[in-house]
C-alpha cells in the first residue's frame, strides 16, 4: 500500500468525537484495470477500462455502507480512482486525485480504498483521477437510502443508469500530452456516449444504440452521470417529461422539465413515466444528448449522442415512426440559469438545508483562461503563441511531485506546497468586460488553509480574458450550498442581499456561468 497521503483544504482543529455510527454493511470490489479493444465508430482501439467494462462496473451501496474497493493497475500508465462526491468524512487519503491526495498506483502495484458513505442517497460516480485516464475509466455509484428508509417520491418500478461520456479517436492521454506540450486547446472529442454507445447519428454507430426498453405506464428513475471531459449536456427525450428529484446525491424539491442541462462532474436522478401519448400508434422515441457552449464553433465537439426508447412489444422498430426530442440552441445562455433557479433543496425536517447563515472566511475566485510564455527554444500553439494556462486569481497550478496531503501528514510541506493562495483577485479588474493587454498567469502550487468547522462563502467569477465560457468547479469531500449566481460583475454590496440562504441546492460541482458568477457557501466540517 502507498502511504497514506491531502486535500487543497487543510484544516486544522480540533476533531469532532463521532457519535457511533449506526452499523452499515460493506461491499467490497475489486477492479482490475487492463486494456480491452472496443469498437466505436468504426476503428478499434485498445482503451483502459475495469474488469473489461466500458463503462466500468456499477458501485451499489446504501447511505450508511462502508466500501472497500481494491484496485489492481494491470496498465501501463499511473492509475487512481476518485469517488466523485463521496464525501471522505476522514478518509481524504481515498479520495483518489493524485498528487493531491495520494501517489499514483504504478503498473503492477494495487492499492485499497476503504470509506463509508454517509449521509448521501442517489447517483455519484467513479473515474479515474490521473492526467486523462478518466477518458475511458468510469461508472456508476448507486446509494440507496438506508434499509426502510423511503424515497421522499414515489417508488419506482425500475432504476436504470444513464452515464455520458466522450469518445476520441485518438488515444486521450496523447491528446493531453501534445496539448500540454503545444499550449493549444486540446484536441476536441469524436462523439459522444450514452452508456458508452454514441448512437445512430454517427458514422458506423447505428448498432452502437443504448436501447433503453420500457413497458406503458411504468415509472422509470434515470440516474444520469456526465462523465465527459470537457462539455455540458443539454438532454432530452422525445414525449416525454422528466421529474428532476435529486443531484449529486442529494434530494430536490421535485420539478418537471422537457430538457435537463448536466454539467461534466453532476448527476440528476429524474423520473420518467412510459406513458406516450396513449391511443396513439406506438412510436420509438430517441434520447439525445449534445452540449450547451459558448466557445467559437470548431472549438468543441458539437455532436449529438443518441439513445432509443422503446416500447414493448419490440420488434416493429422500423415501421414505427420516430420522434426526436427539441434541444435548446447550443449558446443558449437563458437555459442554464433558468433550470439552475429551479433546483431546490427539499429542506424539510428530515432533510434539513444546513446553510451557513454567517461567513467565517469570504473567497472571491476569478476562474477562467490565461497564458503561459512559451519557451524560448519552442514554437507554442496558443493564442498569439503562447500557451494556454487555467487560472484561479491569476494562479496556474503547478502540479507537485509529492502529494498535498502526504506533505501535510508528515509535516514536510517545504517545496511542496505554500498556503498563500490569494483569497482575492490582487489586481481588479472589469472581469467579464474588455479583456486586460496582459494575459499572462503565474503559476504555483498554492493552497488555502481553513479553521476546523468554519463557514466558508466562495464566490466564483467567470472571466472573458481569453473568451466568456462556463467552468464546471468541482469540490472534494464537501457538498455547498448555491445561494446564488448572476452574468456579469459579482457586486459584494448588492448581490449577497438576493442569496438563498434557505433552499439552496446542494451540491458537489456547479458550473460558474459564462460571462457570470456563483456563489457557495459550506461549513469546513472534514479536515484533510
Ligand atoms: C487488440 O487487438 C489487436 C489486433 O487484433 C491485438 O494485437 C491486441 O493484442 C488486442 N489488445 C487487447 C488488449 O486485447
Ligand atoms: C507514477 O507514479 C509514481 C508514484 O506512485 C511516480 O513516482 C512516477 O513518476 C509516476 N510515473 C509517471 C510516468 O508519471
Ligand atoms: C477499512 O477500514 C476500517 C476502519 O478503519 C477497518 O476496520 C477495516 O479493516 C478496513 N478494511 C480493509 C479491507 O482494509
Ligand atoms: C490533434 O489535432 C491535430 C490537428 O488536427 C493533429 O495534427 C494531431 O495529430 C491530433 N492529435 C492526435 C493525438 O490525434
Ligand atoms: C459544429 O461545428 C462545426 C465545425 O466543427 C461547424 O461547422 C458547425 O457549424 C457547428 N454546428 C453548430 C450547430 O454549431
Ligand atoms: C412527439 O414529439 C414530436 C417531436 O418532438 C412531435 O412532433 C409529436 O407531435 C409528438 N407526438 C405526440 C403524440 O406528442
Ligand atoms: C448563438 O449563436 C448564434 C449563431 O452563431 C448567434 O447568432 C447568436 O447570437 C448566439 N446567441 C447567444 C446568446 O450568444
Ligand atoms: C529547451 O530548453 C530547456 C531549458 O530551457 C531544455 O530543458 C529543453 O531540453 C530544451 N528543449 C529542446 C527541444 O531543445
Ligand atoms: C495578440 O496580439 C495582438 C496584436 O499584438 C493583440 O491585439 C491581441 O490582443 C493579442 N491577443 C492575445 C490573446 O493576447
Ligand atoms: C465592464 O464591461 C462591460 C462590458 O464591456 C460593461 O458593460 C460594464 O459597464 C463594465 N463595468 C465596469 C464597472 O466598468
Ligand atoms: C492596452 O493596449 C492598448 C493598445 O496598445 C492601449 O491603448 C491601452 O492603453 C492598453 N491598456 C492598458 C490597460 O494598459
Ligand atoms: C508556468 O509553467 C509552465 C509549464 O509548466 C511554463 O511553461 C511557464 O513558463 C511557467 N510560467 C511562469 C510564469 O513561471
Amino acid at each position: 500500500m502507498e502511504p497514506p497521503c491531502l486535500a487543497l483544504l487543510v484544516f486544522f482543529g480540533t476533531l469532532l468525537v463521532l457519535p457511533q455510527a449506526s452499523v452499515g454493511s460493506t461491499r467490497h470490489y475489486t477492479f482490475n484495470v487492463a486494456m480491452q479493444n472496443v469498437t466505436r465508430l468504426g476503428s478499434t482501439r485498445a482503451i483502459p477500462t475495469v474488469n473489461g467494462k466500458f463503462p466500468g462496473p456499477k458501485i451499489v451501496t446504501r447511505d450508511g455502507d462502508r466500501v472497500v474497493v481494491k484496485v489492481i493497475n494491470n496498465v501501463k500508465d499511473n492509475v487512481t480512482i476518485h469517488w466523485h462526491g463521496v464525501r471522505q468524512l476522514r478518509t481524504g487519503w481515498y479520495d483518489g486525485p493524485a498528487y493531491v491526495t495520494q501517489c499514483p498506483i504504478r503498473t503492477g502495484r494495487s492499492f485499497v480504498y476503504n470509506f463509508t458513505v454517509t449521509g448521501q442517497r442517489g447517483t455519484l460516480f467513479w473515474h479515474a483521477h490521473v492526467s486523462w485516464m478518466r477518458a475511458t475509466l468510469y461508472g456508476p455509484i448507486v446509494i440507496f437510502p438506508k434499509h426502510g428508509v423511503p424515497y421522499p417520491f414515489p417508488k419506482p418500478d425500475k432504476e436504470v443508469p444513464i452515464i455520458f461520456g466522450e469518445w476520441f479517436n485518438a488515444d486521450p492521454e496523447v491528446i493531453i500530452a501534445q496539448a500540454l506540450q503545444t499550449g493549444a486547446g486540446p484536441n476536441v472529442s469524436d462523439a459522444f456516449t450514452i452508456n458508452g454507445l454514441p448512437g445512430p447519428l454517427y458514422n458506423f454507430s447505428s448498432k452502437d444504440t443504448f436501447k433503453l426498453k420500457v413497458q406503458p405506464g411504468k415509472l422509470y428513475m434515470l440516474r444520469l452521470i456526465n462523465a465527459a471531459l470537457n462539455d455540458e449536456l443539454f438532454f432530452s427525450i422525445a414525449n416525454h417529461t422528466l421529474t428532476v428529484v435529486d443531484v449529486d446525491a442529494a434530494y430536490v424539491k421535485p420539478f418537471d422539465t422537457e430538457v435537463v442541462l448536466i454539467t461534466p462532474g453532476q448527476t440528476t436522478n429524474v423520473l420518467l413515466r412510459a406513458n406516450p401519448h396513449p391511443g396513439c400508434p406506438p412510436a420509438t422515441h430517441l434520447m439525445l444528448a449534445r452540449p450547451y457552449s459558448t466557445a467559437n464553433p470548431g472549438t468543441f465537439d458539437n455532436t449529438t449522442a443518441a439513445g432509443v426508447l422503446e416500447y414493448a412489444p419490440p420488434g416493429h422498430i422500423k415501421t414505427h415512426p420516430l420522434f426526436r426530442p427539441t434541444l435548446p440552441p447550443i449558446n443558449d445562455t437563458a437555459f442554464p440559469a433558468n433550470f439552475s433557479a429551479r433546483l431546490r433543496s427539499l429542506a424539510s425536517a428530515e432533510y434539513p438545508a444546513n446553510v451557513p447563515r454567517e461567513v467565517d472566511r469570504a473567497f472571491f475566485f476569478t476562474v477562467g483562461l490565461g497564458t503561459n510564455p512559451c519557451p524560448a527554444n519552442q514554437t507554442c500553439q496558443g493564442p498569439n503563441g503562447t500557451k494556454f494556462a487555467a487560472s484561479i486569481n491569476n494562479v496556474s497550478f503547478d502540479m507537485p511531485a509529492t502529494a498535498l496531503l502526504q506533505a501535510r501528514y508528515y509535516d514536510r510541506v517545504a517545496g511542496v506546497y505554500t498556503a498563500d493562495l490569494p483569497f482575492e483577485p490582487l489586481e481588479p479588474f472589469n472581469y467579464t468586460g474588455t479583456p486586460p493587454n496582459n494575459t499572462n498567469v503565474s503559476n504555483g502550487t498554492k493552497v488555502v488553509v481553513l479553521r476546523y468547522n468554519a463557514s466558508v462563502q466562495v464566490v466564483m467569477q467567470d472571466t472573458s480574458i481569453l473568451g466568456a465560457e462556463s467552468h464546471p468547479l468541482h469540490l472534494h469531500g464537501f457538498d455547498f450550498f448555491v445561494v446564488g449566481q448572476g452574468n456579469g460583475n459579482y457586486d459584494p454590496a448588492k448581490h449577497p442581499a438576493g442569496f438563498n440562504l434557505l433552499d439552496p441546492v446542494q451540491r458537489n460541482t456547479v458550473a460558474v456561468p459564462a460571462g457570470g458568477w456563483v456563489a457557495i457557501r459550506f461549513f469546513a466540517d472534514n479536515p484533510g
